[in-house]
């Protein structure tokens, strides 16, 4: 199935609740999600600092409707920002500015964003700004920038190489000393706006990956590409890049070995915890990546199917 059907059936609210109660769907969300509540995924996060892996908690949530939603959205991330401080755990905070009211009123979200850079100063844990699809990305560099100037780098936020506008997004970035965490981009986007060849996509990252090792302020690599991943190992080695200047990021549940083998070669790795009950999106942007995924529920529906005989 093309990758951009599972994009589309992302944007499916609908069908959410209806696929919430198949036991299958479930099943595969617990593969990339780490449970639904705050303690889940603590324990998640406790599992992987054991190896010394940090990571970022998100609370998964896209676009909400309504003034309460944001209120609420921002009230559970002052929640996940306690429980990492009380548990001790070495982690920070990732989120999108539409959980937080961007898409109703610009002045809520600066309100509620201003409520968790506080508490996020106050505890000393990292705030990271979740890039969404093309339609946010000025809106969420304007704010981002805004921000930053009052808050400083207790937060940062991601860059995306599908996209054509990033090489002068990622100077400003580089220039104001933000921490970025780089993507390839994982909403289906015009030609107009994005490269659609994934070679493109890939020389696109290794350009912009190279000017934040080079210049930039504690970049997150975020990718499973081993092909990426290499690039940087080889790049940091010859320009004798400290291995503290910057961190792998990789998503939780895909590629372990991956995430295991940097951390035995001393490189600083952060996993991405999902968590929460509104995980179809993330999920479905996680079938679209990869074939397997998808035959993995497929193999798993004709299990469930002879196991019911
Ligand atoms: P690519 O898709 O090229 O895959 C390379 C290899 O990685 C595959 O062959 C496979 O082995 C493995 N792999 C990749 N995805 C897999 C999956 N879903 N299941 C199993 N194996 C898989 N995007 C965005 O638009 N905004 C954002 O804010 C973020 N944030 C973010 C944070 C972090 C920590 C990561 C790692 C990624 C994101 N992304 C994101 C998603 C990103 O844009 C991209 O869609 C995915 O990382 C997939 O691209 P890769 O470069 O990882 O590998």
């Amino acid at each position: 199935m093309p990758s951009n059907v599972f994009l589309w059936l992302s944007e499916r609210r609908q069908l959410f609740e209806f696929i919430k109660s198949n036991g299958l769907a479930r099943k595969l969300a617990s593969r990339f999600v780490a449970g639904e509540t705050i303690e889940s995924a603590i324990a998640a996060a406790k599992i992987l600092n054991k190896d010394g892996t940090r990571v970022s908690l998100d609370s998964l949530g896209e676009s909400v409707a309504s003034r309460e939603e944001t209120i609420e959205a921002r009230d559970e991330v002052i929640r996940i920002l306690d429980a990492i401080a009380s548990t001790g755990v070495d982690g920070n905070v990732s989120l999108k500015f539409t959980q937080l009211g961007l898409d109703i009123d610009r002045a809520l979200c600066i309100e509620n964003m201003s409520q968790i850079l506080s508490h996020a100063k106050d505890l000393d844990i990292f705030v990271r700004i979740d890039m969404e699809g093309a339609d946010y990305t000025g809106r969420t560099l304007e704010l981002y920038e805004e921000l930053h100037e009052t808050f400083g780098n207790v937060t940062g936020v991601v860059i995306q190489s599908y996209l054509l506008r990033s090489a002068n997004d990622i100077e400003s970035l580089i220039a104001r000393r933000a921490r970025v965490r780089l993507v390839k981009g994982a909403y289906a986007e015009p030609p107009e706006l994005a490269y659609q060849d994934m070679k493109e996509v890939r020389s696109s990252y290794v350009e912009l990956m190279k000017r934040l090792l080079d210049e930039g302020n504690y970049p997150g690599i975020a990718t499973h590409d081993e092909r990426l991943i290499e690039r940087a190992v080889r790049y940091v080695e010859e320009k004798g890049i400290p291995t503290e200047r910057f961190e792998f990021q990789m998503l939780y549940g895909v590629r372990r070995d991956l995430q295991k083998k940097l951390r035995s070669q001393g490189f600083n790795v952060r996993v991405y915890i999902p968590f929460g009950c509104n995980w179809y999106p993330y999920m479905m942007r996680r079938l679209a990546e990869r074939s397997t995924n998808v035959a993995f529920m497929v193999a798993s529906v004709l299990k469930e199917m002879v196991s019911r005989k």
